[in-house]
């Protein structure tokens, strides 16, 4: 369907990430954002069709303007439609009873091993109905557009029996055909060895690999499988296993790796050739450089690292080893309920060490590539689909300086003003 074209005229700095559609950025690169000062942007069916300064875009267009929508971005900064590359949308309820316990010291794991944490999310979603699920996570979904997100990545993961992870997922796929924003799918049914499976975890894994696997293939529902590769959880055997099968239905892997204690997940990731790596609050040097020369994307969620206390990955030295590092909020009930991605980007800089070029980079088209989509999203060029976030803020530098606070003006999606 066509609809009215829109011109952005005036940026005070369009950031374009151009000539990354290709591959993940890496080492230097990701400082150097091709910005465009005074810069000009043409939409129309969708697209990016033009991108210049305001002058060029004055010289080719400038006899069309009364028949687009004109937004003056004077003193703003124009940039990609940020990217969530790792979230746990769809679930029900919320645990602050165990931020609280949290707070008076109890551990994560601990909360999950007694028959809390993810367990208690689980009992939620099992008991609640599609369109519970879909309405409280189309709630979440219109706070990340308010956030300037205009591409969510989704896992299941609260279900672990095939009929209630089929249902998270369908709930994944209605929200991308109805709600503006792009809902991109990931199965997660090891997210946890359900309570039921605990004194025969490999049954579970034998029931991931045979009937669940195959089915949500074979019904189209995801893209990528991942595994919580955690001591207590799955291990790296079994985490390799389960990404193997998901290879072969045409899954693409990706794997929480090395979040609570170093347990080999950097190695596994790259030694398997994952798509990413995510959280490696606790990866080693060596599972570093092997991921660096392996390709492997590290997915940080240095909002997880600050809501459980713990200090953060080491994103800077990520970079320094040549690792395309991205960046997520892991949007979930348990170990990071937010959807704000400004303020990663903020903790980004703050408690990972990276600039604010780089953490930029990390938010668009590092986490286009996460989700394999690097060619569709996450840079301002010709041909690629019209999503845009304007901030209002004069330069990048001064997001990531006034932290806390959404500076988000306006967002576009395909096109469309989704948010104004
Ligand atoms: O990425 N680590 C495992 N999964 C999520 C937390 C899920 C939850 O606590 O509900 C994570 O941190
Ligand atoms: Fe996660």
């Amino acid at each position: 369907m066509r609809h009215q074209p829109i011109w952005i005229r005036h940026a005070q700095q369009l950031v374009t990430l151009a000539g990354t559609s290709d591959a993940p950025v890496t080492g230097e690169r990701m400082n150097q954002l091709a910005i465009i000062e005074d810069g000009s942007v043409w939409l129309e069916d969708g697209k990016i069709m033009r991108v210049g300064t305001d002058a060029q875009l004055a010289a080719e267009y400038g006899q069309r303007s009364g028949e687009a929508l004109v937004i003056d971005a004077s003193g703003k900064l124009v940039t990609p439609g940020l990217i969530d590359p790792h979230t746990h949308l769809v679930h029900v309820g919320s645990r602050q009873n165990e931020f609280n316990m949290r707070l008076n010291g109890a551990t994560y794991m601990e909360i999950m091993n007694s028959g809390g944490g993810i367990h208690a999310t689980t009992r939620a979603t099992r008991e609640a109905s599609a369109e519970q699920l879909f309405t409280e996570s189309k709630k979440r979904l219109d706070q990340f557009l308010l956030h300037g997100v205009t591409t969510v990545e989704a896992k299941s993961g609260y279900g672990m029996s095939l009929d209630v992870e089929i249902k998270q997922l369908e709930v994944a796929k209605l929200l991308d055909e109805k709600h503006p924003a792009d809902v991109v799918s990931t199965f997660m049914g090891a997210h946890a060895v359900p309570l039921e499976y605990r004194e025969r975890p490999d049954d579970f894994v034998d029931l991931l690999i045979r009937e669940m696997i195959p089915e949500v293939a074979r019904r189209q529902l995801a893209e990528f499988n991942d595994v919580f590769c955690e001591r207590g959880v799955f291990t790296p055997e079994q985490s390799r296993r389960i990404l193997e099968a998901g290879r072969q239905h045409g899954l693409l892997p990706k794997i929480h790796a090395d979040e609570i204690e170093p347990y080999q997940g950097a190695e596994l990731s790259a030694e398997i050739g994952a798509v990413s790596a995510d959280h490696l609050l606790r990866a080693s040097e060596r599972g570093i450089q092997m991921m660096a020369d392996a390709g492997v994307i590290a997915v940080l969620l240095p909002g997880t690292a600050f809501f459980l206390m713990a200090e953060s990955a080491n994103g800077r030295r990520m970079i320094d080893a040549g690792v395309a590092v991205a960046l997520s909020t892991d949007c979930n009930p348990g170990s990071s309920p937010t959807v704000s991605m400004p303020l990663i980007m903020n903790l980004g800089c703050l408690k990972m060490g990276m600039t604010p070029a780089e953490v930029l980079t990390a938010a668009t088209i590092n986490a286009a590539h996460a989700i394999r989509r690097g060619d569709q999203i996450g840079s301002i060029e010709p041909g690629k689909q019209a999503d845009i976030t304007i901030f209002d803020v004069p330069d990048f530098m001064t997001l990531q300086y006034r932290y806390g606070v959404n500076h988000v003006h306006t967002v576009l999606k395909k096109g469309r003003v989704v948010v104004s």
